[in-house]
């Protein structure tokens, strides 16, 4: 077998996995009352931007030749619903607006699909006089939400809550809307991670009661269900599905990638992101090249794009 790795041609010539920009989605996170874009502590390089700092942020990840970026939003006020999740003028859809003002079709467009952002509780639903979040209360809140998310330009609306049934009424509420062209990446299997602790720092979540999503997303200890939770969002019309976390799960991914045919995502979520920066910075390990190896393992899984908050210093690092 080592004949054929003696040179980097060699390697190059019988690679079987290429990570391209084009693989690159990027999160941003877009803050309402920020005057200046607002470091994350437990995510170094990522910030919470301004309107004006993301609309740099987002030419310059085009330039680089990442397609797409999903959009994260932190309101200026929050309540028991979330409204602010479908306010016409919400952070979030002033984004998307500027955005396509900016770059017109150049770059996919997505917009996250969650009330957690905009809820007082930090629930991604209605929390009923029980505690838990009402799943069918819930889904009206997800359908004002990409309707709003649409109007303002989204090019995919992306449901991250994990209620049953969600990417159906989603559907509906869209092509009621006559927003048919607009599709749907689901967040089909989400599990409850740990991973995601970053994540609430970016986003200033704070689950009340110290709850968790125990609830709703997924228990790690599954696999198949995760491929039902696939099924189940494909029969309700989504165009393309999603495996969050990435690294703990690229046997799901594997498994989903046998399965479906239709685009397969992953998430690489803030805190596989925030492992390699800590890990690199005490000099533990080279960020750029373990961020290449696990980005490159997520794609040899099985998933044909990735969510990453290396999206930019990838994209640099492999070139046009
Ligand atoms: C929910 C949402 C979360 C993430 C993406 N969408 C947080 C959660 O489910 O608690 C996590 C992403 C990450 O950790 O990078 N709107």
């Amino acid at each position: 077998m080592r004949r054929l790795r003696r040179t980097s041609a060699l390697r190059r010539l019988v690679a079987e996995t290429t990570l391209t920009p084009n693989d690159l989605v990027a999160p941003l996170f877009v803050r309402e009352d920020a005057t200046e874009p607002m470091p994350i502590e437990s995510l170094p390089g990522v910030v919470q931007h301004t309107q004006d700092s993301l609309r740099a942020e987002v030419k310059s990840l085009s330039q680089l030749g990442v397609p797409a970026v999903i959009l994260f939003g932190l309101p200026a006020g929050k309540d028991a619903e979330g409204s602010e999740a479908w306010n016409p003028d919400g952070v979030v859809q002033v984004a998307l607006r500027n955005l396509r003002d900016d770059l017109g079709d150049e770059m996919v467009l997505m917009a996250d699909l969650c009330v957690d952002e905009y809820t007082s509780h930090g629930h991604c639903g209605i929390v009923g006089v029980d505690g838990r979040v009402d799943n069918d209360a819930t889904l009206d809140l997800y359908a004002r939400a990409a309707v709003a998310q649409a109007d303002a330009g989204a090019d995919v609306v992306a449901p991250s809550g994990m209620m049953d049934g969600q990417v159906l009424a989603i559907r509906d509420a869209l092509d009621e809307e006559e927003f048919d062209q607009v599709a749907i990446l689901a967040y089909a299997a989400k599990y409850a991670s740990s991973f995601y602790g970053p994540f609430r720092d970016a986003v200033d979540v704070t689950i009340a009661d110290g709850g968790d999503r125990k609830g709703y997303q997924q228990d790690w200890r599954n696999g198949r269900e995760a491929l039902e939770e696939i099924r189940l969002d494909l029969g309700e019309g989504a165009d393309m599905v999603m495996v969050k976390p990435a690294m703990a799960y690229l046997d799901i991914i594997a498994r989903a990638r046998v399965e479906v045919d239709v685009p397969l995502a992953a998430y690489h979520v803030s805190g596989e992101y925030a492992m390699i920066k800590a890990a690199a910075a005490n000099g533990w390990i080279d960020e750029d090249s373990a961020a290449l190896e696990q980005l490159t393992a997520i794609k040899r899984a099985g998933a044909d794009f990735i969510l990453t908050y290396f999206a930019g210093a990838v994209a640099e690092l492999l070139g046009p």
